[in-house]
């Protein structure tokens, strides 16, 4: 696993903000509201063009304004991370900035911490040079803009969930940014061993090729067949002291995708080590739930593997048995986290009898040309589940559409030699057939229970985003931490 990541201080002081030293102050200015009493000594600042957005940094007064629309949780996020990037390579070690509350204080402190803690994280293990981060503190003052009375213990839980949330996403963005020559999937048993040996409630187990083999997960080894590293069936699991469901995340862990046979353009084989995101976020949201005591009991089965070439190579026109007896026709190599994907489902079914099951996926283009590179694609079979889940897990800021699936796109999976194909016959709609080709491996009594996640495009941007730098975003890890911290919420007030 990594070393232990520096992580920026956060400190709610209970002090107005003006006596509070710092060597810095933040100061977001709500919906262009320039008369506020936070807002003074602006400088040369041009009032008539202002938007009501953008950025104005005050180096010689020590402060930085940043225009916000309202106390929306997203605005937060980004409102402070645009703060921290900007002042991020000036000489100072404490910001100071006072309490921004929407309608409930817990929330709007999570996502104003959240917004400096994901903006500051940065993969630089590979430069010779690391430009170390210079903002040691965020101090933050209970002098609320709203002149809200703001509870101490509220604030402050607000706080520990973002660290452990920003912990749970930098720890995520940490193994898919990861290099593929370092990165195998023994390494990543390793680092789910040791996540295991880290918190006292997770338990792992790896299974190795044999054990795949004795489980007749044909589809997941023929994926495998060509690449030189063994492939690993991780099974972690995290117990609560009291459990509301038993929740199952499966994650497509392609330590590489070249393609295979049918091999990757030069172009789009370049940033294939992401195509493990999805297993890494079944990760960091183990260890998240860990950190934050979620009464669900969390169980991640990811199927890590290389998809290579060579004269072992599974093939075009090869027909592979899954593990639930449904045969495949194998039409394109490239199509392999289906594959895996398939005998991963089946194994947590009969395995772990899920009560709720969700899989993540850097699974398909498609999805990324359909909804653009910042969308996650929802999928599943009922319409009730795939709501919930978009409205919830948007509250982290995540951007989640669903797709629905229908009778003529299932058609269009249907193999002449075996049970289904691969790939779809149509050059449209990939991103659903994919999901239509994964729910011919989810047991009727699973239907309903059952979603998944196409994270092809958000997971890996080449630019950097919001609170995202470039390269791994994580995610899914808050998407679907926030989605089971609601669950827990709804559960706990029908309760009481
Ligand atoms: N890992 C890729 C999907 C992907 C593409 C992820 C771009 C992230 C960014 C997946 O294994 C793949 O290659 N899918 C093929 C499927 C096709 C052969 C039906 C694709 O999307 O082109
Ligand atoms: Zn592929
Ligand atoms: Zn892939």
């Amino acid at each position: 696993m990594k070393g232990k990541r520096e992580e920026m201080n956060v400190e709610l002081i209970d002090k107005k903000i003006a006596d509070i030293l710092a060597d810095y102050e933040v100061i977001f200015i709500v919906d262009k509201n320039l008369s506020h009493r936070f807002v003074d000594d602006l400088g040369e600042f041009d009032f008539h063009s202002y938007k009501g957005d953008g950025v104005l940094n005050l180096p010689s007064k020590r402060r930085i304004y940043v225009g916000i629309k309202n106390f929306d949780l997203n605005s937060l996020r980004l409102a402070s991370a645009t703060a921290f990037n900007a002042i991020k390579e000036l000489n100072i070690k404490s910001v100071k900035i006072a309490s921004y509350s929407g309608d409930c204080v817990k929330m709007s402190f999570e996502a104003m911490v959240e917004g400096f803690l994901l903006a500051s994280y940065k993969f630089d293990k590979y430069k010779s040079e690391k430009k170390e981060n210079k903002i040691e503190k965020i101090l933050i003052s209970t002098e609320d803009y709203n002149s809200k009375k703001i509870a101490l213990d509220e604030a402050q839980i607000g706080i520990d969930h973002a660290h452990i949330i920003a912990e749970a996403t930098n720890f995520t963005r940490d193994i898919v940014n990861e290099i593929p020559e370092i990165y195998t999937p023994q390494k990543m048993a390793e680092d789910a061993k040791n996540l295991s040996l880290s918190y006292a409630n997770i338990e792992c187990a790896i299974h190795d090729e044999n054990y795949l083999k004795s489980q007749n997960m044909n589809a997941f080894l023929a994926v495998n067949k060509a690449s030189i590293h063994p492939p690993r069936l991780i099974h972690l699991k995290y117990t609560p002291k009291q459990s509301i469901k038993r929740v199952v995340f499966v994650g497509k862990g392609l330590t590489y995708d070249s393609g295979g046979l049918s091999l990757k353009p030069a172009d789009y084989m370049l940033t294939m080590k992401s195509d493990k995101s999805g297993a890494a976020a079944a990760m960091g949201i183990i260890m998240g739930a860990a950190k934050m005591e979620l009464p669900f009991e969390i169980h991640a089965v990811l199927g890590a593997t290389e998809n290579m070439i060579g004269g072992n190579a599974y093939k075009p026109d090869d027909v592979l048995i899954t593990r639930s007896g449904v045969s495949v026709e194998v039409k394109n190599t490239d199509a392999e986290g289906r594959l895996v994907l398939a005998d991963c489902l089946d194994w947590a079914q009969s395995e772990l009898d899920p009560e709720l099951l969700i899989d993540m996926a850097t699974l398909t283009g498609a999805c990324v040309v359909g909804l653009g590179e910042y969308t996650s694609g929802v999928m599943g079979n009922s319409y009730e589940l795939q709501s919930e889940f978009k409205n919830y897990a948007s509250r982290s800021g995540e951007y989640l559409t669903v797709l629905e699936f229908n009778d003529h796109l299932k058609e269009l999976i249907k193999s002449d030699i075996a049970d289904i194909s691969n790939i779809s016959s149509s050059r449209y709609g990939g991103a659903i057939t994919a999901g239509i080709f994964l729910d011919k491996f989810i047991k009727d009594e699973y239907k309903d229970r059952w979603l998944h996640l196409d994270i092809a495009g958000p997971a890996y941007v080449n630019k950097a985003w919001g609170y995202n730098p470039a390269g791994a975003s994580g995610t899914g890890v808050r998407a679907c931490l926030y989605y089971l911290q609601k669950l827990a919420r709804n559960h706990q007030k029908g309760q009481n």
